[in-house]
């Protein structure tokens, strides 16, 4: 008798283990659709150099092996994030249910939680135990998870090794470094004939990719952090100055002057042409130009920024999260997508493809990425070493961030000096209600 009744538990137990999910939070181990039924979903993502057919890839394979009751329209967004803010800003004003799922900068949620699904309420606390605690609360906003981590960020540098080789030259440590050996490199190359050649590129357009270099100029400098925590205006300072009128003199020099329009693609151009001695980018960078038809393929390393002084450097926190909209038909499936693409199989894939940095810390033990990324050697603790945008400007960041940028891509078109700049930039964020040092 004991033994039918165990009989029939085990067999109801295995019929419950073979039924396709229908709980409406997901539950570790389980594959998780959130619905059985067949919906349609929007998902905006991309579309920074490669990245859409990444996604495209990824997305496939959910369709096809994961949750085949989900169709997923991949759409892609703008390439500048300030862009793209303003494209979701529209649909969020319309309550648009267009779009159901869509990737968000690391800075973005305090100015749109409101729009966007709590996803505390469709996942189990034991699902987020994956992530960085710290990203965790970077997308937390008043008790709301408004977005599940996907891949992290830091400004790095990269240098052609072949370069350095070929001129006796080590990797800079200092600004000051970096200064004198792209500048050689520079003259040496053009000497040999290529005209087009660069000592070093970044991002200098006014956008919100200025405002991660020159914060991370100001830091690795000694210098402010735009805002400090409780608030206080960090620009107007002697390192930062002094450092903005020496990345202006730059430019033109070892500099591209069209460097004060390039977003993160256009330096990327330039160097991965095989025309530039160094570049500031993401890890994103890395994987592209270790492409099988990348002419600097296995020609370049990558290393932390310089500073003032040997040993300073800094990387600016960015990175993107998935976000569910609060107007979507379909939030359950949204949610089980954006769970799929962030649990381990599914990431180990996208940073094999990708770069970038990862959200999981058990990514940085696992050695198929190790080989294939060695930047991660030095950005593990990007979590805890990173420099973060000022969070302190919550829904006012979008503005702080453009008077920001502006003022800095204007020291560096040479239209003014970065004292009178920096002063301004004091006054206009006291304006705003921040307080002057
Ligand atoms: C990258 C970062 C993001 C940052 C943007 C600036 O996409 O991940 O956080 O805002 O660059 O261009």
């Amino acid at each position: 008798m004991f033994k039918r009744v165990l009989g029939l538990v085990m067999v109801l137990a295995l019929a419950v283990a073979l039924l396709p999910s229908t709980s409406v939070v997901a539950q570790e181990g389980e594959v998780w659709c959130g619905t059985d039924e067949e919906v349609e979903i929007t998902f905006i993502a991309g579309t920074v150099g490669g990245e859409h057919e990444v996604y495209q890839g990824l997305v496939d394979r959910f369709m096809a092996d994961v949750c085949p009751n989900i169709t997923v329209n991949l759409v892609e967004r703008p390439e500048s994030t300030t862009d793209t803010l303003a494209q979701y800003q529209q649909f969020f004003e319309g309550e648009s249910n267009e779009l159901d799922l869509f990737m968000v900068d690391v800075v973005w949620p305090a100015m749109i939680a409101e729009h966007l699904l709590d996803i505390n309420d469709l996942m189990d606390a034991d699902m987020l135990a994956r992530f960085y605690p710290a990203l965790i609360d970077a997308y937390t906003v008043e008790g709301r998870l408004v977005a599940l981590p996907w891949f992290a960020g830091g400004g790095m540098l990269y240098y052609r090794t072949d370069l350095l080789e070929k001129y006796g030259l080590e990797a800079p440590a200092t600004w000051d470094d970096l200064a004198v050996v792209a500048k050689t490199i520079q003259d040496g190359e053009r000497a040999e004939g290529n005209e087009n050649f660069w000592g070093f590129v970044f991002q200098g357009k006014a956008y919100e990719g200025l405002t991660c270099d020159a914060l991370e100029w100001q830091v690795s400098s000694g210098g402010g952090r735009i805002l400090s925590p409780e608030g206080v205006i960090e620009v107007n300072d002697e390192a930062s100055i002094e450092i903005f009128d020496k990345v202006a003199s730059w430019v033109g020099d070892f500099v591209p002057p069209e460097v004060v329009t390039y977003q993160e693609e256009e330096s990327r151009a330039v160097w991965q042409a095989g025309n530039a001695a160094f570049m500031r980018n993401w890890a994103y960078a890395f994987t592209l130009a270790q492409a099988e038809d990348s002419v600097i393929r296995d020609l370049f390393g990558v290393s932390p920024l310089p500073g003032k002084e040997p040993g300073m450097t800094a990387a600016t926190l960015g990175g993107w999260g998935l976000s569910v909209s609060k107007y979507s038909d379909n939030p359950e499936a949204a949610v089980a997508l954006a769970n799929w693409l962030t649990e381990y199989d599914a990431l180990v894939e996208f940073h094999l493809a990708r770069g970038e940095q990862p959200v999981l810390p058990a990514l940085y033990e696992d050695e198929e990425l190790q080989a294939a990324l060695p930047y991660l050697a030095f950005t593990s603790d990007i979590l805890t070493a990173a420099t973060p945008r000022p969070g302190v400007a919550g829904e006012q960041y979008a503005v702080v961030s453009e008077l920001y940028y502006t003022a800095v891509n204007e020291v560096l078109a040479g239209n003014v000096d970065a004292a009178t700049a920096m002063a301004d930039l004091e006054l206009a964020l006291a304006d705003l209600g921040f307080e002057f040092p």
